[in-house]
């Protein structure tokens, strides 16, 4: 039995992950070819999407990483967020898809398109795995979506709770939460 079979469902499995995968980097291949691609992921959750991402797109992209760590006010960020880690390359000119497990609050993201507004980037659009609507607290335009979720707390596929669970393959909601 896999180490988490007692403590979480699955909500999105497998396959359905990577349909819609699948869909959204046919989507980007066809909104950027000819363009210099660059996917900006934000680290570390959703490392898992960006790789499965980037292999879905057939494009010659580049892969560029920021780490972010927001603070938080009791259980929910404060929108307040710092960068950890940043990306190795110059941004002016490139083409940007900032790539996020999930968009709760909007909060985080909001401060990185804020941020990104000094490096001139040639465009940035939002590729979002996950979106839960019920929570936001500013509106993001996101581009790229792949599920709306309801206002359920997920692990799996990248996103954590409390750093452990990101290795499992799917998207699960805690059990009794
Ligand atoms: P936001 O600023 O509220 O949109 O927060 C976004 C960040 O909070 C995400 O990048 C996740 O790291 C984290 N987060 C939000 N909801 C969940 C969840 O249901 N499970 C795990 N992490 C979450
Ligand atoms: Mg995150």
């Amino acid at each position: 039995m896999a180490f988490y079979a007692n403590d979480i469902d699955v909500l999105i499995d497998e396959p359905t992950l990577q349909k819609r995968i699948q869909e959204l980097g046919a989507q980007i291949t066809r909104d950027y070819a000819g363009k210099q691609l660059t996917l900006l992921t934000v680290l570390k959750g959703s490392v898992f999407f960006a790789t499965d991402l980037a292999r879905a797109i057939d494009l010659p992209l580049e892969m560029e990483f920021l780490g972010v760590s927001s603070y938080q006010g009791g259980t929910e960020t404060t929108g307040e967020v710092r960068i950890t880690h940043d990306a190795t390359k110059p941004m002016a000119g490139k083409h940007l898809v900032v790539v996020e497990d999930i968009i709760d609050t909007g909060l985080t993201m909001q401060f990185l398109l804020e941020h990104l507004k000094a490096r001139h980037a040639a465009s940035v659009r939002v590729c979002s795995l996950l979106e839960k609507p019920a929570r936001a607290r500013t509106k993001i335009a996101i581009d790229y979506k792949g599920f709306v979720i309801e206002d359920v707390f997920v692990v799996g596929y990248g996103l954590d709770a409390n750093e452990k669970y990101r290795n499992v393959p799917f998207i699960a909601r805690m059990k009794g939460k």
